[in-house]
């Protein structure tokens, strides 16, 4: 078979996450690399001088001296929250208020909707990320406008219309009904649907009733091929008042979990302040933490505390992610950079190796999908980021005394943002190319 397309870099992909800084088995590093893609898919990758007779071609894409990895994955962001990005609040309630559902309400033009969802991924291309798992607005046709933009992309994007039918706006809310019959006339129209998925999406347990939660956890029983997303554990405000709200509940995890809305399949997004109970169900469930380490603390959140995680019986899953907007950068590379200083407070160390793991494939397995996205290996699907580690005048400056690739990653997530994405590549094609609008 030829190839449709040839890159050649230094290439980096994780086969697990590293154990630390000398767990040189838990990833390749190919100092001169090739990569041949055949119809979106790599086909082979390995050292340029191994590369096989059918795929050499003097026509490649050459990205030396950069890193070619994995395309970034992020796993939590808010599809109609690229304008409320810098709204100045102090904490949660405050700012969904004031800002976001005022926002928010825009996304029920489709107009408005369609614009927003080419910037959107182009956004995400631009910081590298390749695949995400993004929260609409209320209105289904938000979602339609952001999947269809992603399918005439060609690019691998789960999104789903969030359910709420309380203390929201009334443009706002949806019903039990409606929220049911929305997501699930997404789920027949695009679920599967070349490279996108729809993701059941209960906003948070403060803006549904009790009947809407039931709905929640029907579509979740009716569509277990689908992931599901929502807010957990993130401000005390929150937590008093969903307690109020369901005072029959044990505590804030106990009400996703009466409603069977716990799983391998969910992804709870910052779980900063549970308590021991919680943890062993989110452990024992297999539901995933996402850490949104910029949007914690610009909201005055708290510490994701990733030992405690680690700590439970078996493990619990976690993922990383940007959480734009109440995160304040689309780029996973000053994600992983806030990261390490939360954890850094807490006496906890991040080495880089792990996360740039959890950026790739382990936010890959985070979502089910380690078999297609997250490696450089044959038969995977050919997304990439292109990173330069001198791209901008600090970086270049340090980069002079580098030595080691953890070193090297290191410099990464701690100067690096959008100007060290020199590309990024969706099913072997460059749909990003640093410079270019
Ligand atoms: N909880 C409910 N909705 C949101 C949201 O849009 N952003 C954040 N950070 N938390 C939420
Ligand atoms: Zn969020």
């Amino acid at each position: 078979m030829s190839a449709t397309a040839l890159f050649r870099g230094r290439l980096l992909w994780f086969e697990r996450e590293p154990a630390g800084g000398d767990d040189t088995t838990a990833f390749h590093y190919i100092e001169d690399g090739a990569i041949a893609v055949a119809d979106g898919t790599i086909a082979w990758s390995g050292d340029w001088s191994e590369l096989p007779a059918d795929y050499r071609s003097d026509d490649y894409v050459d990205h030396r001296p950069h890193l070619i990895l994995p395309g970034f994955v992020d796993c939590h962001i808010h599809f109609p929250q690229g304008q409320v990005v810098a709204s100045y609040a102090g904490s949660l309630l405050e700012w969904l208020n004031t800002y976001t559902f005022v926002e928010e309400q825009k996304y029920a033009d489709p107009a408005h909707a369609g614009r927003m969802a080419d910037r959107f991924l182009s956004m995400l291309l631009a910081h590298g990320t390749t695949t995400a798992i993004a929260y609409g607005s209320v209105h289904k046709g938000s979602v339609d406008a952001l999947l269809g933009a992603a399918v005439s992309r060609g690019m691998r994007m789960i999104a789903g219309k969030v359910m709420m039918d309380r203390n929201a706006p009334e443009p706002l809310t949806d019903t039990p009904q409606s929220g049911y019959d929305d997501t699930n006339a997404l789920i027949a129209q695009w679920h599967g649907k070349d490279r996108v998925e729809v993701a059941v999406t209960p906003r948070f347990a403060l803006t549904s009733t009790e009947a809407q939660m039931e709905m929640a956890g029907a579509l979740v029983r009716e569509h277990p091929e689908c992931l599901v997303q929502t807010h957990l554990s993130e401000n005390h405000r929150e937590i008093e008042t969903v307690a109020e709200l369901f005072p029959w509940s044990k505590d804030y995890t106990d009400i996703y979990d009466h409603y069977g809305l716990l799983g391998p399949k969910t992804l709870f997004g910052h779980c900063i302040h549970q308590g021991p109970r919680e943890m062993e169900r989110m452990a024992e469930s297999g539901s995933v933490a996402v850490f949104c380490p910029t949007s914690n603390l610009f909201l005055g959140s708290g510490l994701f505390d990733l030992d405690k995680m680690r700590g439970t019986t078996p493990a619990t899953r976690h993922a990383v992610a940007t959480d734009i907007g109440g995160g304040t950068n689309w780029s996973m590379l000053r994600t992983l950079d806030e990261g390490y200083k939360v954890l850094n407070l807490q006496g906890q160390r991040y080495h880089p190796l792990r996360s740039f793991y959890q950026a790739t494939l382990g936010n890959a397995a985070a979502l089910g999908m380690e078999d297609r996205i997250g490696r450089l290996a044959p038969g995977y699907e050919a997304d990439f980021v292109v990173l330069d580690s001198a791209s901008n005048p600090a970086m270049a400056l340090r980069a002079e005394t580098i030595e080691t690739l953890s070193e090297e990653l290191f410099l990464l997530q701690t100067l690096g943002d959008d100007r060290a994405v020199a590309a990024s590549i969706v099913s072997g094609v460059t749909a990003h190319r640093r410079g270019n609008a």
